[in-house]
């Protein structure tokens, strides 16, 4: 390699290639190639195409303002409402009856609420919400598990221009402390409890325990009963309101959606970052909602007679933009689902896609590797021919999975578009149009129509295709994170610094910073490598762990890996991989040599791992993303941090254990 040091290796095996159907192109929303240069050649303007999908109060009077570039302004003077955009419109153009969501507990119980229900229900709690104070931009948080109401409280916020924070309801209640503190957010809606595995779990004494932890007032708090009877028989507090009751009070009150500037703040969402404390990454109204609907409409290929699945949380961005905004802004029909997958059985996601005859389905890698691992006979229990697309987003998926997917959920009849974004990014930023672009699997394929996305290395010159560096976004889009929340200086060292030179005034001067490894082909196809802080380097080569994942992951018996740099005394790093494999497989010796020799056919002897740990889980973030910090803890014997916000907590003793026994 010419330059070793600053390029990651990328040698992910020659990919394979998958056209779409012509019956999927015939349909398409995008089928025309001639969108790309159309993008290109009329850049910013290209984005009213967007801007276009939405009702405007007022309209804007200029695309994009990048005269104080990093603080790019979208649509500036544009006015519009979010809620009005999702909801009302749909009513007043003839949908008032198509369903808006469909939602379905653990227990298989059944909610369905059509557009004109949903009018109904986001105008009296936008009306309880004003008369508990809620004032135009007030920060109201809402810790919420996968019901309705979660929703309902987003449109009732926008509605009414109050921001909304939503904090995932895995979190913990000391992550609510800090997420209240750091809006200074005076307002919570939660819920008494949710359903997890069969079981209630109490939700509200958590909630509360994390009001103790906030460190202003608290003017109102809004308790959804979920449970019913199996509730936990907790007393609402004097600030604490019951949703139905205020639903009762305000009922067939109807609210007028608040005028917004297109560079309101329409939401914030909480997300970790190189430090403890999480980044509040704000978005804005018109571009967000804008970039949301053209990306849905798209790459997710959704018509509002659809039936529509993202089997994300809310909670995170993935829900927001395409459970909620997204496919709302279109008018379509949005599936939730409260539960896990594999309550009561492992088919119960292939049981609801089959009952609601879901055409789209967007989930993430890791969930396709669980059920990769549980085996095909769960889909093929059940009629999948409805689904049309599928798609996926979060992680890099390594091409068995990819396939995997593709063969068993999709009948080699869906494309499927892997779509690389970020809470930050707002929307979909890399990834195939599925009726104009092949795909190759393990790729997530080219930079959208207007966007541009380049690889380069540490000093930002472009590497050559087939070559590793780091990604950038050398301009603006519509639904890009404005700032971080109360705090300008840390959004241009965390995102700009890097490649910029931040004392120009001039935006060619500006470029955004993913923190993502990746590599292009010469069709412009990138594949992420991941996180460059998942970056290794042995014997003076990097290495991207994804691509050793992968190569672990390809070896039949695998079901998962995770893969860390540890200290080295003559490499500098070596490779620690720790495996999950599939149900059946022996954990022997043989395995372990599979291993070692897959990562050596699949990348070379550099690659070959130190040391191969099977273990039957391992340790993730309730988001579901491995904590590779805590691996690397383990592999170099130090004192493990902090391992609180782990899911399971419990698996890295026991991975410790073994490490240490070998
Ligand atoms: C990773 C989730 C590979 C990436 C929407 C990014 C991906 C981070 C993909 C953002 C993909 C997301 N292929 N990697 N298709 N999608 N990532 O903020 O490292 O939770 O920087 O947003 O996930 O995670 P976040």
């Amino acid at each position: 390699m010419a330059d070793g040091d600053t390029e990651l290796e990328a040698r992910l095996v020659e990919q394979e290639e998958f056209e779409p159907s012509e019956e999927f192109v015939a349909q398409a929303n995008v089928s025309d190639p001639a969108v790309y240069d159309e993008f290109e050649e009329n850049w910013p303007e290209c984005w009213e195409r967007a801007a276009e999908m939405l009702d405007w109060d007022e309209a804007y009077d200029e695309v994009l303002d990048d005269s104080n570039p990093p603080f790019y302004e979208w649509f500036t003077g544009g006015k519009l409402n979010v809620s009005y955009n999702c909801v009302d419109r749909h009513v007043e153009n003839g949908d008032k009856n198509r369903v808006a969501i469909k939602w379905e507990g653990e227990h298989g119980e059944t909610r369905t609420y059509t557009y004109q229900d949903l009018y109904r229900e986001v105008n009296e709690f936008a009306a309880a919400l004003r008369d508990l104070g809620v004032e135009e931009d007030d920060v109201v948080t809402l810790y919420m598990p996968m019901i309705p109401e979660l929703p309902i409280a987003m449109l009732a916020c926008a509605r009414i221009g109050a921001p909304h924070s939503v904090v995932f309801g895995g979190f913990s209640a000391d992550a609510l402390a800090t997420r209240m503190n750091a809006a200074d957010s005076q307002f919570l809606v939660t819920c008494d409890g949710y359903y997890r595995r069969g079981d209630p779990l109490d939700h509200l004494d958590k909630a509360n325990e994390g009001l103790d932890g906030v460190d202003h007032g608290v003017d109102a708090t809004v308790v959804v009963d979920r449970l019913g009877d199996d509730g936990f028989g907790h007393d609402l507090k004097g600030n604490q309101h019951d949703w139905g009751d205020l639903l009762d009070e305000h009922a067939g009150e109807r609210i007028d959606p608040v005028e917004r500037d297109a560079e309101d703040m329409l939401f914030l969402m909480y997300t970790s970052g190189t430090t403890g404390q999480p980044k509040g990454v704000k978005h804005t109204t018109g571009g967000y909602l804008a970039y949301a609907a053209w990306t849905s409409q798209a790459v997710l290929d959704i018509e509002k007679e659809d039936t529509y699945w993202c089997s994300a949380d809310i909670g995170w961005i993935t829900g927001h933009s395409y459970i909620v905004y997204g496919p709302m802004a279109l008018g379509t029909t949005t599936v939730m689902y409260e539960g896990t997958p594999d309550f009561p059985n492992r088919d119960r996601l292939w049981d609801i896609i089959e009952k609601y005859a879901v055409d789209i389905f967007y989930t993430a890698p890791t969930a396709i590797r669980a059920f990769m691992k549980w085996g095909s006979r769960f889909p093929e229990q059940h009629d999948l021919s409805s689904l049309r697309l599928l798609g996926t987003v979060g992680e890099p998926i390594n091409p068995r999975a990819w396939k995997w997917y593709y063969k068993h959920i999709g009948n080699e009849e869906c494309p499927v578009v892997d779509t690389w974004w970020q809470t930050e990014t707002g929307g979909m930023m890399i990834t195939t149009l599925p009726g104009v672009k092949k795909m190759k699997p393990g790729s997530a394929g080219p930079p959208l129509p207007g966007i541009d996305a380049q690889i380069v290395d540490t000093s930002g010159e472009q590497v050559d295709a087939g070559r590793a560096g780091y990604l950038t976004v050398n301009k603006p889009w519509p639904g890009m994170l404005r700032t971080l929340y109360n705090n300008d200086e840390r959004f241009i060292q965390e995102y700009w610094q890097e490649y910029s030179d931040t004392d120009s005034d001039d935006p060619d001067d500006w470029v955004y910073f993913p923190e993502d490894g990746a590599k292009i082909d010469g069709d412009d196809y990138i594949t992420i490598l991941g996180r460059v802080d998942d970056v290794i380097n042995v014997s003076g080569h990097r290495l991207g762990t994804m691509e050793i994942e992968s190569a672990i992951v390809g070896v039949e018996g695998v079901a998962e890996a995770a893969v860390v740099g540890g200290n080295h005394e003559v490499k500098g790093e070596a490779v620690y991989a720790y495996v999950i494999t599939e149900e059946g497989q022996d954990e022997d010796e043989a395995m372990r040599q599979r291993i070692i020799e897959g990562v050596e056919d699949a990348i070379g002897p550099i690659a070959r791992p130190e040391m191969v740990v099977f273990t039957p889980e391992l340790p993730k973030t309730r988001s579901g993303k491995i904590m590779r910090r805590l691996l690397e803890e383990i592999a170099n014997g130090e004192e493990l941090g902090d391992t609180t916000t782990l899911r399971n907590p419990e698996v890295v003793e026991s991975i410790q254990r073994q490490v240490e026994s070998e």
